[in-house]
């Protein structure tokens, strides 16, 4: 049987963004044999109007059975005055953490079409396409004892950084599997030097590297790293780090890169009996409440998403360069929507037009 993928369109620009996602994918089952069971769902804002919940139980259960998950954003003005157990965003965090999305993998790809958009020099990062791991389930954000505490005649803050060697292992485990469908080469980044959790990152990730002979390993200290990152980004393929870290390094990697409206990005788990991992893709971008209903949304994040579903978890790496290089093509063409338009100014398209534009570049690949 084909390949399984629940859409999940969500709020604002996310069904704007899915449709021409929903394109893509029928492009590839009718021009390359490659045919997926696509089912359609509901999430977020949209959930909540149907069901009184942002995520209903059926959804849930859909999504964990699936091969893959596809989700555009949730939000909107509308659901602000909500009760929090109720807000739009919890049906992702239900996702989330029902599906065990322990590996956060974010991008940062630069297309040479818009290196001057990036805030650094153009050759630092033409041509750049790097990864990073970002574990997300554990660390800082989730670590016991947490809490404001009354300690003598003050308050406490307090967090802990906890990590178990099985945490580590298997967020290890999924960036040296990345690694070896990409270029081989993983960097993790820790702070051994002060850190007792990094010193345990360190020494797990480097017992995991055994498994893979292959891929060439190397460790830096997280504040250089993000150093590294703004001065020689192209020197990375690779990076894993932990939640805290990734969380910054992350955020620091997207904007080496320019526009929201290009940033995809996977959250994967355990692998299923079928060996793929669970899955969730998802553009990094929100809802966009002030464009959504105008057609100005750049479908491309969201296109990106999928293109990461080709090669991570159904195996189609060359599909998805092809898809990558159908962007490249239509970026370098000059074909831009409004978020992409330069101090020049010119006649952007819209969000039909530009999946149009994906689609003949498609057709010419
Ligand atoms: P946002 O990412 O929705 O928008 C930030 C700015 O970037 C806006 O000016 C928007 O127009 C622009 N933008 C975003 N995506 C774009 C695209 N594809 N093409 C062109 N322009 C784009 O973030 P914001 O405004 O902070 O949040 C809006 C709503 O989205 C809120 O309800 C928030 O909670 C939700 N949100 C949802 C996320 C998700 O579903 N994963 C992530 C972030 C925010
Ligand atoms: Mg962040």
């Amino acid at each position: 049987s084909n390949p399984s993928i629940l859409i999940l369109p969500g709020d604002g620009i996310g069904p704007e963004v899915m449709a021409e996602v929903r394109k893509v994918i029928d492009w590839y089952g009718a021009k390359r044999d490659l045919a997926f069971d696509v089912s359609e769902d509901l999430v977020g804002g949209a959930a909540y109007d149907k069901h009184g919940v942002p995520l209903a139980d059926e959804t849930m259960a859909k999504a964990q059975e699936v091969d893959a998950v596809l989700l555009g954003a949730v939000g909107g003005p509308k659901y602000d005055v909500l009760d929090f157990s109720v807000k739009p965003e919890r049906g992702l965090l239900r996702l989330r953490k029902e599906m065990d999305l322990f590996a956060n993998l974010r991008p940062a790809q630069c297309f040479d079409a818009l290196a001057d958009f990036s805030s650094l020099k153009k050759d630092v990062v033409a041509g750049l396409d790097i990864m990073i791991v970002r574990e997300l389930t554990s660390g800082v954000y989730f670590g016991e004892p947490r809490g404001i505490f009354e300690e003598g005649n003050e308050r406490v803050g307090i967090n802990t950084q906890r990590y178990t060697e099985s945490e580590i292992e298997r967020a290890a485990r999924a960036a040296f599997e990345l690694a070896m469908k990409r270029n081989k080469k993983l960097c993790s980044m820790e702070k051994a030097n002060v850190m007792e959790s990094g010193i345990l990152w360190r020494e797990v990730v480097t017992r995991v590297g055994e498994e893979y002979p292959e891929v060439e390993l190397s460790h830096m200290y997280a504040d250089n790293g993000a150093m590294q990152l703004v001065r020689a980004p192209k020197q990375f393929d690779v990076i894993v780090t932990d939640n805290l870290f990734g969380d910054i390094l992350s955020d620091c990697a997207a904007m080496l890169t320019g526009s929201l409206g290009m940033l995809p990005s996977a959250s994967l788990g355990a692998p299923m009996a079928n060996g793929r991992p669970k899955a969730m893709y998802e553009p990094v971008h929100g809802s966009a409440p002030d464009i959504a209903g105008q057609g100005k949304a750049n479908p491309i994040a969201c296109i990106l998403s999928f293109a990461m579903a080709l090669r991570y978890s159904f195996d189609q790496g060359d599909e998805a360069t092809r898809l990558e290089t159908a962007i490249e093509k239509v970026l370098a063409d000059g074909v831009r929507t409004a978020d992409l338009m330069g101090p020049e100014g010119g006649t952007p398209v819209s969000t039909s037009e530009m999946g149009d534009k994906i689609i003949e570049a498609l057709d010419a690949s």
